[in-house]
């Protein structure tokens, strides 16, 4: 994160839309690489014609998009650029145009390497700090509540306190179904993991266990379910990790 990204790339992301590629930014980028993939692909067809139309689509892109952001100029190479051009036009060998065409890929891959995963954690990622859930408890609000219930259900189970175990499960129980719902304020369509039917069918069956008083099997349910928990921290903190360190 010592890297942060400029400022003047916000001026990009005006009009993206979180969860989807639609930045202007982006949208360079898709043309830049169509120019140069396509131009590669020419090439390999032996179609110098089409290769040159696509160099030239391609080197008016990336001098194009070498200004757009002042802090990120370095990463771009337009001498090795043009220098490609001029290779192309003296129709230099095969190896020589390949040694060129490395060097320009080698600025990409540079400047992808560092900095797609900050781009995408900034501008890609919704911010969970947004997401509220039931409509009025802040996410990690919410997570602190969540966690105080699931371990309460443990704790109390292991004390053999059936009435505090009670007490936490049912309140875990609604908070994790506001979760579940809170999940559609960044996805569409339903997600088949961490608060899936079979988890709630665990949830269910330690509830069971609780009314039954058989608090084994309530803590090892508990234990069972932590992995949900889990999975879903390993997948979707790393993104929140660094935006919140880039802000
Ligand atoms: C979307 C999947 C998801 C699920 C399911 C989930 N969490 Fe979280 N949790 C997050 C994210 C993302 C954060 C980081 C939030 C932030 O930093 O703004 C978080 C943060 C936390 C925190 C730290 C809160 C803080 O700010 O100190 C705790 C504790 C926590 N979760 C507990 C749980 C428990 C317990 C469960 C399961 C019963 C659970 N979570 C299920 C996504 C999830
Ligand atoms: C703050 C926004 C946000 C919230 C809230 C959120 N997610 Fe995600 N999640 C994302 C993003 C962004 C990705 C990366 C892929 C994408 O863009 O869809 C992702 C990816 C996933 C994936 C893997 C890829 C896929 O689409 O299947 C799963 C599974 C998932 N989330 C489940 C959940 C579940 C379950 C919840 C609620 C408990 C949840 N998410 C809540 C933003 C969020």
């Amino acid at each position: 994160m010592k890297l942060s990204l400029p400022k003047s790339l916000d001026n990009f992301y005006q009009d993206s839309k979180p969860g989807t590629p639609s930045s202007e930014y982006v949208r360079e980028m898709f043309i830049m690489a169509g120019a140069f993939d396509g131009m590669i692909a020419n090439m390999q067809e032996g179609d110098m014609a089409n290769a040159n139309v696509s160099y030239n689509v391609f080197a008016k892109e990336y001098t194009k998009v070498s200004k757009m952001v002042k802090p990120w100029k370095g990463y771009f190479d337009v001498a090795a650029v043009k220098k490609l051009g001029k290779d192309m036009n003296l129709n230099a060998n095969e190896s020589v145009i390949s040694k060129d065409i490395a060097k320009i890929a080698a600025t990409c891959e540079k400047c992808m390497g560092e900095r797609t995963a900050q781009v995408w954690a900034k501008y890609h990622w919704r911010d969970f700090d947004t997401v509220n859930i039931s409509g009025e408890i802040p996410w990690p609000d919410a997570m602190k509540m969540l966690a105080v219930n699931f371990v309460g259900i443990g704790a109390n189970a292991a004390e053999g306190n059936q009435t505090s175990t009670n007490n936490s499960f049912n309140q875990f129980k609604v908070l994790y179904a506001n979760v579940k719902v809170a999940c559609y304020n960044c996805h569409d369509s339903p997600r088949t993991y961490y608060v899936s039917d079979d988890v709630f069918a665990k949830i269910d069956q330690m509830g069971t266990n609780i009314t039954e008083n058989n608090m084994k099997n309530v803590m090892a349910i508990q234990q069972e379910l932590g992995i949900q928990c889990y999975r879903c921290h390993v997948l979707h903190w790393p993104a929140q990790n660094m935006k919140s360190k880039m802000k």
